[in-house]
């Protein structure tokens, strides 16, 4: 009797855990193909927070694969970019939450994933917290708006010009290097929008957003501690020479 009834209750333990396991099946394979998981996907596919970064880690190897097509890669980037709906993903709710302007008339930034190969970055702004000329050495840089609107302007360095100067600043002499910097863009993005800079095109750049607005950065690779990023001062009063579009500027060598 014992043994009858142990045998029927293993029988319809292994046809119960069968039919939960079916289900199971089904609904992680619906989860799976929602998410763009393991390859399950496609250019309108939505991307939560773990598909997004899944992809963006198999992406950013192709840095590795000398020479790397970064126009081809921050493309790809900003197609990941668009099919994900940030401000409903856990992680970046947390931070919208917990947002304070603490630095005036500065952008207040946070790290929202970081690796050797690439880094996800939040940055949010007063209204009127211009961040000026700066370049991006060696990397490239997809900017998702999330919210607001920023005017966005973008420069690549045309020539290194002979001329420096010596400035001394609280007792330390720094030497200036003049340059000349092409325009390559200039355009209000706004939520939806992505700008693209490369290490070759468009690396140096100025934002000044005209509300409060929200960004999700992808840098490739990743800032390093050594990473000597450059601010420029320019003279966007009138072209260099009278040749459209290209502007005198200078930075500390
Ligand atoms: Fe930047």
């Amino acid at each position: 009797m014992d043994d009858f009834k142990r045998r029927e209750f293993i029988k319809l333990s292994a046809l119960g855990f069968a039919s939960i396991a079916l289900q199971l099946n089904a609904i992680t394979s619906y989860a799976q193909s929602a998410n763009g998981h393991l390859g399950k996907w496609h250019a309108d596919t939505k991307l939560n927070w773990d598909a997004f970064l899944e992809h963006l880690t198999k992406l950013a190897k192709t840095q590795h694969q000398l020479p790397w097509d970064q126009k081809s890669y921050t493309k790809q980037v900003k197609q990941l970019l668009l099919q994900c709906n940030f401000p409903e993903f856990e992680n970046i709710k947390k931070e919208f939450d917990a947002y304070e302007n603490k630095r005036p008339n500065w952008f207040e930034s946070a790290s929202l994933h970081y690796e050797v190969d690439f880094q996800v970055s939040l940055f949010q702004f007063e209204k009127g917290e211009y961040i000026p000329h700066h370049d991006h050495p060696k990397m490239t840089g997809v900017i998702n708006v999330v919210s607001g609107n920023l005017l966005a302007k973008n420069y690549t360095v045309e020539e290194q010009l002979s001329s420096t100067r010596e400035v001394v600043k609280d007792g330390r002499t720094s030497v200036m290097q003049k340059c000349t910097i092409r325009e390559t863009g200039n355009e209000i993005i706004k939520a939806g929008d992505v700008s693209i800079l490369t290490a070759h095109e468009g690396n140096i750049h100025s934002i000044m957003p005209n509300e409060f607005s929200q960004l999700v950065d992808v840098f490739t690779p990743a800032y390093k501690h050594d990473t000597n990023a450059k601010w420029y001062t320019v003279n966007e009063d009138s072209f260099y020479q009278g040749r459209k579009d290209l502007y005198e500027a200078e930075y500390e060598k």
